[in-house]
């Protein structure tokens, strides 16, 4: 039985980007193997200095993730920092990673060409991440494109690792859903905390309405035909309309006489209604003040007697024992 693992950094509120990137793929595993999912919140220190904002980020992902389907009775979840073992692995593993590996990181080099001067916990954010695959022994790590490099990492540092001290880490797979590669935001960009351009998964009805009909369009006139292949409202659309429907929508931009805000209704309207099943689930999870705690204690537990296994086997492999 495959182990699956992957992780959300609680830096924001989810987004349809992390929906279809990483979080209904890992729903989907979560029949397939044993599952791991976590929030990575140790990662969202290098960004973010507000301890409010974290717990409030954190706990908002748990709940947003069981609302949306992952099943505790099938699906471990549970905090990063639950799971300090994490942080003496990856020193040991930060003592093998070459600077020029972390220097060529696309993180890294996107940080520092926006002119943020880069803190020694981002630059070292893959060894980070890769430890958090390793530890787990995990097999498939589903994550959207823009984490497939970092995954790539990993494999090539527990290679590093394994044939300095012998065969002490599985190497791990990425899965990268072909047609969910990458979602775009509100402006035709990646959908990204960092570019304020993205659709939150459960914003209340007027602002979901307000930030649908604030998706960037040309200045195409009504009557004029349009490009469906290089629209933003179509691509979002496909992912929550019937095929039939984005049929529809695709050949009346062609035929011209609707408008981009007629299209942008339709489109919410479909995301409206694709969520409102999760929005009624994540209210009641609401209404049960401990369930989300309970949750995420019984996830640190299974994560915990993982993690030691995995940390023994290193200490020892490495002479720390
Ligand atoms: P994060 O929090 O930036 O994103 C969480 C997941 O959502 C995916 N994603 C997207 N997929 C498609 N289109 C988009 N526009 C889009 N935006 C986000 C991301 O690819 C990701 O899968 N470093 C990770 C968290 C992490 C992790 C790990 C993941 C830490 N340790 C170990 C897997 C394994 C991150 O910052 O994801």
């Amino acid at each position: 039985m495959p182990r699956i693992l992957s992780g959300i950094k609680p830096t924001g509120k989810l987004h349809i980007g992390n929906y279809f990137g990483m979080m209904r793929p890992a729903i989907d595993w979560q029949d397939k193997g044993e599952a791991l999912y976590f929030i990575a919140d140790y990662h969202a220190l290098t960004t973010l200095r507000d301890p409010k904002l974290l717990k409030e980020y954190s706990r908002g992902i748990a709940l947003d993730f069981l609302a949306c389907g992952l099943d505790p009775a099938k699906a471990t979840l549970f905090k990063q920092s639950d799971v300090p073992q994490v942080c003496e692995l990856t020193w040991i593993l930060s003592t093998l990673t070459p600077m020029p590996m972390l220097e060529n990181a696309h993180a890294y080099k996107a940080h520092i060409m926006r002119g943020i001067t880069p803190n020694v916990g981002l630059f070292a954010y893959p060894v980070l991440m890769a430890i958090d695959i390793l530890i787990y022994d995990s097999d498939i790590v589903p994550v959207g494109r823009d984490q497939k490099q970092h995954v790539e990492i990993t494999r090539d540092l527990a290679v590093k690792f394994n044939q300095t001290f012998g065969d002490t880490f599985k190497l791990p797979t990425p899965s990268i859903l072909p047609d969910v590669e990458t979602i775009p935001g509100l402006d035709g960009q990646k959908m990204s905390k960092s570019y304020d351009n993205t659709i939150e998964l459960f914003l209340e009805e007027k602002p979901l309405r307000k930030k649908i009909m604030g998706i960037v369009t040309d200045s195409t006139p009504i009557e004029a035909s349009k490009d469906p292949t290089n629209s933003a409202i179509v691509e979002l659309y496909r992912l929550f309309a019937s095929p039939s429907d984005v049929v529809q929508m695709e050949s009346d931009f062609r035929a011209g006489g609707v408008g981009y805000g007629d299209f942008k209704k339709r489109l919410f309207e479909a995301i409206w209604n694709y969520f409102g099943p999760m929005r009624q689930r994540r209210a009641e999870i609401q209404a049960d003040p401990n369930y989300v705690d309970q949750v995420l204690a019984r996830g640190a537990e299974r994560a915990n007697e993982l993690a030691n296994a995995t940390l023994s086997r290193v200490r020892q492999a490495v002479g720390l024992s």
